[in-house]
């Protein structure tokens, strides 16, 4: 890191073992046009302070691993750079335990990826059968693909989460990132697990529990857009309502 410029970073600091509360510690950091905050940390951690904790993998804003509060904003770390600040403050993500110094304890979000049964359903036992050779392949019109792919960009980052008001009232909120998977393979054309998926979206913790803020999509670093998602969930949730009530033909 070439050493013509320094900035003052305050960095979070928590250590369950040796602290009751978090609290801040100040470091001086050199830096040039091309400083993230990643590299910024793994300075700090080289160079002035070993036992700062932080969680990194790609460098690339693909792993999703380097979500902090960037000056109370959840950004990825390698995708900010020192140049477009003054002055830095440095905290874990906001909404989730903090596990230690930057690593916020997002074990949570996982699960709730999780929940929302994130691959392809298929009806007929044959192509589940891994015993028979696929002979077959499901191809898709360029039209069925726009209909998902903005949606299946995500890379659980979960800044979306920390930007979440209604997930920071209500942990047990499914979420922006979760709420888009479901509604990403509800809407390609390959899928046929409408009916284990639109429970989840219909439910309290569901499409309905989000109170449109949008700033989920505002600081989502692949501009997935979960605000729209859920949105079109809500739609799509609806609709399956109005299916449920309506009598259904031939049964009167
Ligand atoms: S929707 Fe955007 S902000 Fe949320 S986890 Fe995915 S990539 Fe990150
Ligand atoms: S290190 Fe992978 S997204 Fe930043």
């Amino acid at each position: 890191m070439a050493n013509n410029k320094s900035m003052s970073l305050s960095v979070q600091r928590y250590r369950p073992e040796l602290d009751a509360e978090p609290w801040w510690q100040e470091f001086s950091v050199p830096y040039n046009e091309d400083t993230s905050v990643l590299e910024a940390l793994q300075f700090i951690k080289d160079e002035l302070d070993s036992s700062l904790s932080f969680r990194w993998s790609c460098r690339m804003a693909i792993c999703g691993s380097c979500g902090f509060m960037v000056n109370d904003v959840p950004r990825l770390g390698c995708k900010t750079f020192l140049r477009d600040y003054s002055s830095l403050r440095i905290a874990a993500l906001d909404n989730f335990p903090i596990e230690r110094d930057l690593v916020a304890d997002i074990a949570s979000f996982v699960g709730k990826l999780e929940e929302v049964k994130p691959y392809l359903f298929r009806h007929d036992p044959k192509e589940m059968d891994t015993s028979v050779p696929v002979e077959e392949e499901y191809l898709q019109t360029p039209q069925q693909v726009s209909l998902y792919k903005q949606f299946s960009q995500c890379i659980n980052c979960g800044l979306c989460y920390a930007a979440c008001p209604q997930f920071g009232r209500n942990p047990e909120f499914l979420g922006p990132a979760a709420l888009t998977l479901a509604y990403r393979y509800l809407r390609d054309s390959r899928d046929q697990g409408e009916e284990e998926r639109m429970p989840m979206l219909n439910s309290e913790q569901g499409v309905w529990s989000c109170t449109f803020v949008g700033y989920c999509s505002e600081v989502c670093p692949k501009h997935v857009d979960p605000a729209a998602a859920i949105n079109q969930g809500k739609a799509m949730s609806a609709l399956d309502y109005v299916k449920q009530v309506l009598p259904k033909g031939g049964d009167q």
